[in-house]
């Protein structure tokens, strides 16, 4: 499963790039917001920072299909390859989508919250689709369901879109998609963090530490054993 990183603050960026093994940045126009700077300044600095072959999600505004490939184009532009167009899942989207993905484009369908805008969009040729794990748990559906409904409907019916499964809130909900096999997931920093975090971990390298501290002294590895 590829794992994504949920936000386009730098410094979580860097961060989480240092020790995690990731595809890629995910961003919408409210994170973007969160940083309060001018978006695609940001949003060039964010790919100044990733690996050349990591993608980057970035979102339209547009609400016609007819401004959507401009603005995609525009997009593509100025961020260069492997940058995903991320689309809303709404009509004029949708139709976007379709059109982008014949020229070769790559796109993701966001805000989904149905299996069945999920199964539209990788008909329309979306080379992701994102559904809202927790939004969609927050208002009383189980968002992992609906995501493991998609991914079961797009290889039931052959379609090469895979599920970028969005919107964590607990390790939890990674867990379970990862178990079943999503392709990939975007989450924020701190959600990443928890996948490796744990108090009992911790606590066992505590000792070993201090079982190797009280055999060869305070401070020392393996590597003050080294024969002079
Ligand atoms: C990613 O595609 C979504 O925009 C994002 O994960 C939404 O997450 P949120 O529910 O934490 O805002």
């Amino acid at each position: 499963m590829d794992l994504l990183i949920d936000t386009a603050n730098l410094e979580g960026i860097k961060r989480i790039y240092d020790v995690f093994p990731i595809e890629g940045v995910t961003t919408n126009p409210s994170i973007l917001k969160q940083e309060g700077k001018n978006p695609l300044e940001q949003l060039k600095k964010i790919r100044a920072f990733i690996p050349h072959g990591a993608q980057l999600h970035v979102q339209v505004i547009s609400q016609t299909a007819e401004q959507i490939i401009k603005e995609a184009e525009f997009i593509l532009s100025e961020l260069g390859d492997n940058t995903y167009i991320k689309i809303p899942v709404f009509n004029q989207g949708i139709k976007a989508m379709k059109i982008l993905s014949s020229r070769g484009i790559n796109t993701t369908a966001t805000a989904i919250y149905t299996p069945m805008q999920g199964f539209i969009a990788g008909k329309a040729g979306a080379k992701y689709v994102a559904p809202y794990v927790n939004r969609l748990d927050n208002i009383g559906f189980d968002g992992v369901d609906v995501a493991k409904n998609i991914h079961d409907m797009l290889k039931r019916h052959k379609l090469e879109t895979k599920v970028l499964a969005a919107s964590f809130k607990n390790t939890q909900q990674v867990l379970t998609l990862c178990e079943y096999g999503v392709e990939a997931i975007t989450a924020a920093p701190d959600v990443l963090e928890q996948l490796i975090n744990h108090q009992i971990t911790s606590i066992a390298i505590n000792d070993f530490n201090n079982d190797f501290a009280s055999l060869v002294g305070e401070g020392k590895t393996m590597l003050d054993l080294k024969k002079k």
